[in-house]
């Protein structure tokens, strides 16, 4: 995070992305909606252009240059939330994104290396695999002016009027007493776009770290240090929570909601009871748990929602083979195949 350091403790420079994107973005969701829709729309029809003329289904992996196209789709929307705000169309896939694209990978790739690597080698190992941080660094040159830019025009204009997007609420959660520098502000926004496109697009998982030796009630026991992680597939595909857990059911969860309504006629369903795709419990483990929670699920549920609609309206669909597997498993971690095949027709008018 080019020399950012992350505290290991939580709360100790406060949580100040917590309000960030889990108050003000979630309050601001309506706002940015007409924009993201826009660019869904705009990066599907430039990324499947040359699949028009014959009107045959072709598969996405033939049809793009990158083959990491989810995650591009998803760092532009989150970079459309984040500071920028034009159309696609004067939106060029420069240099400094695709290093913003290159970041998050590069931190997964060499944390793999570095926690087997003995310590006093560790920053020689960073520094290779990362290619001398070289994301990072293009990431921060590109972020740092930017940033000063916002200060400079605070500094000139006290009341005037601020950008409405999440580099804003990041650069406001610096403490009145002891600003902090915009290279520190620049390693906040660059720790929540590594959360945010990384989680989006690599891992989804929750994992918890002993700080104590401990025994769970069925007597299993973990020591200090050991990590726990959430069987989160396990838990979605088991046939005593779901019925029918291995069929693929769009409407599961909204009957569910409408049987529970029946049965409340009268009276509005507590939302607790309700089953929302952003409700973090133990039940539903897929945002984390407690106060780490995921503070971007309603912004990603909102983008999961948008992109859905608009390939569900505007495309037809099919995968030529629907048993390939299409995740890998990486530790703990399941990732999805970048192997598998998705074809696309666009649906007449
Ligand atoms: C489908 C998309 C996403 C999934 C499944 C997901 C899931 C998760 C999970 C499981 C955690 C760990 C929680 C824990 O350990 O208890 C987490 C943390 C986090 N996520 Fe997400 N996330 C997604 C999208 C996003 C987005 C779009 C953002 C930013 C807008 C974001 C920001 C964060 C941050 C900042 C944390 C760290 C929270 C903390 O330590 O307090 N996530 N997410």
């Amino acid at each position: 995070m080019h020399g950012f350091e992350w505290q290991d403790q939580r709360g100790v420079e406060g949580t100040g992305f917590v309000r960030a994107l889990r108050s003000l973005l979630t309050s601001h969701l309506q706002d940015f909606q007409p924009h993201l829709e826009r660019l869904v729309k705009d990066f599907l029809e430039i990324e499947f252009k040359d699949i028009h003329s014959n009107g045959n289904l072709k598969s996405i992996t033939d049809s793009c240059e990158h083959d990491f196209h989810q995650s591009q789709l998803l760092c532009l929307l989150w970079r459309g939330t984040l500071y920028e705000t034009q159309p696609l169309d004067t939106f060029r896939w420069d240099r400094e994104m695709a290093n913003a694209l290159e970041f998050p990978q590069a931190v997964i790739l060499a944390a793999e290396f570095i926690r087997i690597t003995p310590g006093f080698m560790r920053p020689l190992v960073a520094s290779i695999a990362t290619n001398r941080h070289r994301a990072a660094k293009t990431l921060y040159q590109h972020l740092v002016p930017i940033v000063e830019q916002r200060l400079a025009v605070k500094d000139l204009q006290p009341h005037g009027v601020t950008p409405m997007d999440c580099m804003q609420w990041l650069i406001d959660t610096s403490p009145r007493k002891n600003p902090w520098t915009p290279a520190r502000m620049v390693g906040e926004i660059m720790a929540v776009w590594f959360g945010s496109v990384h989680q989006l697009a690599m891992v989804v998982t929750c994992r918890r770290k002993a700080l104590a030796s401990y025994t769970f009630q069925d007597g299993s026991a973990i020591s200090r240090g050991d990590w726990v992680c959430i069987p989160q597939q396990a838990m979605l595909q088991d046939g005593t929570r779901y019925k029918d857990a291995h069929v693929f059911d769009g409407f599961r969860f909204a009957r569910a909601n409408a049987q529970l309504q029946q049965r409340r006629p009268c009276a509005e369903v507590p939302d607790q009871q309700a089953s929302r795709l952003t409700h973090a419990s133990p039940d539903w483990p897929i945002w984390g748990l407690g106060n780490m929670s995921c503070p971007g699920r309603f912004y990603a549920s909102l983008v999961i929602k948008l992109i859905l609609i608009r390939i569900l309206s505007d495309w037809e669909c099919q995968m030529p083979h629907p048993e390939a597997p299409r995740t890998k498993t990486w530790r703990s971690s399941m990732v999805p195949r970048d192997d598998t095949i998705v074809m696309f027709r666009k649906k007449l008018p």
